[in-house]
């Protein structure tokens, strides 16, 4: 029996079909599992907007966000003529009744098995309730698992509208039946942290506040904020990368192990890290916050411009595209070991990496040797672009006497697994139709992440940052985000994979 015959019929209903994220993420994973045998053999694909758009214009451009974006390339026209028949278009406004009378019904296929329906938001954040109140209307939808709803982030602009929209979304659908994304989750590397950790025995009796100084996690970003300026301008790095990507980062490298790989272990798990983690008052704010905006600037010796200068975007801006914030943990495990989270657009590169530097040596022997040369050890989690694992330890340099060199253990996705990793979307959506949230967040962790950083953002949009732009395009975010962690004695390493000598995996 192939892949596709065991899974159950679905209808994907896609609100938002014009939009961006349809076209870039949705319908090239959806395009990829269709190749892969990961969809069920009776499948459709229900786009929904309000663009005057015919069936076959639709097609078409989601022909082009395939060709664009899908980790495959250019689609093959008969692989995307046997995916484009289950595509179908609905043009309408998102609080027209008779559009719900008619997609609510769209489980009367006469199919054998009447199929599954999930219903996915992908529409700008504004118009998640009126899809919700409209569906409210059919008190039949709560409670059944075979009907479904993903909702992309940003989830909510701050704690008190995320507390609204859960409220709202459980008053529809029950818990089960609701899909979260933070497509982080759905990343390759990302779930290799689990199985890294819990994975292998050696790691346990070291990762801990004993052996671990501090732990840094770094996402740049080399883009602007492209088209994005709306919605950007409205968010900032906080809310549209710290409360969710990055703080699920923490989560995963700061949870205790769970005693069965379910769903609900895990994220209660995670969400034990969110509640552990140190309320911070407004009035310390600056000390454990900092935030950047970059001016012109050269990216790969091209003139870059200002933030303030982007399209959609007010000229006086006030939204930080870099946030950096130290957190601590307050448990057995973490007392007193910072965590600095940083992430940025515009930056010198395009890289995930999370490092946990070890201790230093209690005493060192080698009395003869600078110590300049001694670094403490630190394990990098290499999440994109150069997947990987490295282990930084000392070594003898060969030759006579004693001489101390860093070397890198270290394993390479490419070079490991022979095989192209699923695009996070491809896993994320396969969960969704499997009926396995485990990668999705549920209403207390989002809500526990916009705790710990609603203060910072009620700090910040009381006062306008008069240094803004404060870091050039191309530069690792302003001289403010040095100091968060030079006060402590520490600096912010260097993604490996921009070492001068390439240090970790590198595909270029
Ligand atoms: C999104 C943010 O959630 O994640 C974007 O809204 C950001 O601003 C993107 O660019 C980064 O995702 P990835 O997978 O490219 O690291």
């Amino acid at each position: 029996m192939n892949k596709s015959s065991q899974m159950e019929p679905v209808i994907i209903v896609l609100f938002g079909a014009s939009g961006d994220l349809s076209a870039r993420k949705v319908i090239p994973a959806l395009y990829n599992l269709h190749l892969d045998g990961l969809l069920p053999q009776q499948y459709a694909i229900v786009g929904v907007a309000r663009s005057s758009l015919t069936e076959e214009t639709l097609r078409e451009r989601f022909r082009q966000g395939v060709d664009q974006y899908s980790r495959r390339g250019p689609a093959k026209d008969q692989e995307w003529d046997a995916f484009a028949e289950h595509l179908h278009y609905i043009q309408s406004s998102y609080d027209e009744p008779t559009l719900y009378d008619r997609l609510t019904k769209l489980g009367d296929t006469g199919w054998e098995t009447p199929p599954n329906i999930v219903f996915y938001l992908a529409t700008p954040p504004n118009l998640f309730t009126i899809v919700i109140d409209q569906l409210g209307r059919f008190s039949e939808l709560q409670g059944d698992i075979r009907y479904r709803i993903v909702i992309e982030k940003p989830f909510g602009h701050d704690l008190h509208s995320a507390k609204a929209l859960n409220q709202r979304l459980l008053q529809v659908f029950e818990e089960k039946q609701i899909y979260r994304i933070d497509h982080y989750l759905g990343k390759e590397t990302v779930q290799n942290i689990l199985a890294f950790r819990f994975g292998n025995a050696m790691w346990e009796p070291i990762w801990n506040r004993n052996f671990i100084d501090h732990v840094q996690i770094t996402v740049s970003e080399k883009i602007g904020i492209g088209r994005r300026g709306r919605y950007y301008d409205s968010a900032g790095a906080l809310r549209d990368m710290i409360q969710n990507h990055l703080m699920q980062l923490l989560c995963l490298i700061a949870m205790e192990a769970p005693t069965e790989f379910t769903a609900d272990q895990i994220r209660n798990k995670k969400v034990d890290v969110m509640h552990a983690i140190r309320a911070i008052n407004k009035a310390d704010v600056p000390a454990f916050a900092v935030r950047g905006q970059y001016g012109q600037g050269w990216m790969d010796g091209q003139p870059a411009q200002a933030y303030r200068c982007e399209k959609d975007v007010d000229i006086n801006s006030n939204t930080e595209t870099f946030a950096a914030l130290k957190l601590f943990v307050d448990n057995w495990r973490w007392q007193g070991v910072p965590f600095y989270l940083r992430t940025g657009k515009c930056m010198p590169g395009r890289v995930s990496e999370i490092s946990l530097q070890f201790r230093p040596v209690p005493h060192h022997p080698f009395a003869h040797l600078n110590t300049q040369v001694f670094q403490p050890n630190r394990l990098v989690l290499q999440i994109e672009p150069n997947e990987g694992v490295v282990l930084r330890t000392q070594a003898k340099e060969p030759g006579m006497g004693m001489k101390l060199k860093p070397v890198d253990m270290s394993y390479c996705y490419q070079d490991v697994f022979h095989q192209a990793s699923p695009d996070a979307y491809e896993t994320l959506l396969v969960d969704i139709m499997r009926n396995d949230p485990g990668l999705f967040m549920r209403a207390d962790q989002v809500e526990a992440a916009w705790s710990v950083i609603d203060p910072i953002l009620e700090v910040w949009s009381e006062n306008t940052e008069l240094n803004f732009p404060n870091y050039q395009a191309g530069q690792w975010g302003p001289p403010e985000a040095e100091s968060l962690v030079a006060q402590d004695r520490r600096t912010w390493l260097l993604p490996i994979s921009f070492e001068p000598k390439r240090g970790g995996c590198s595909v270029e």
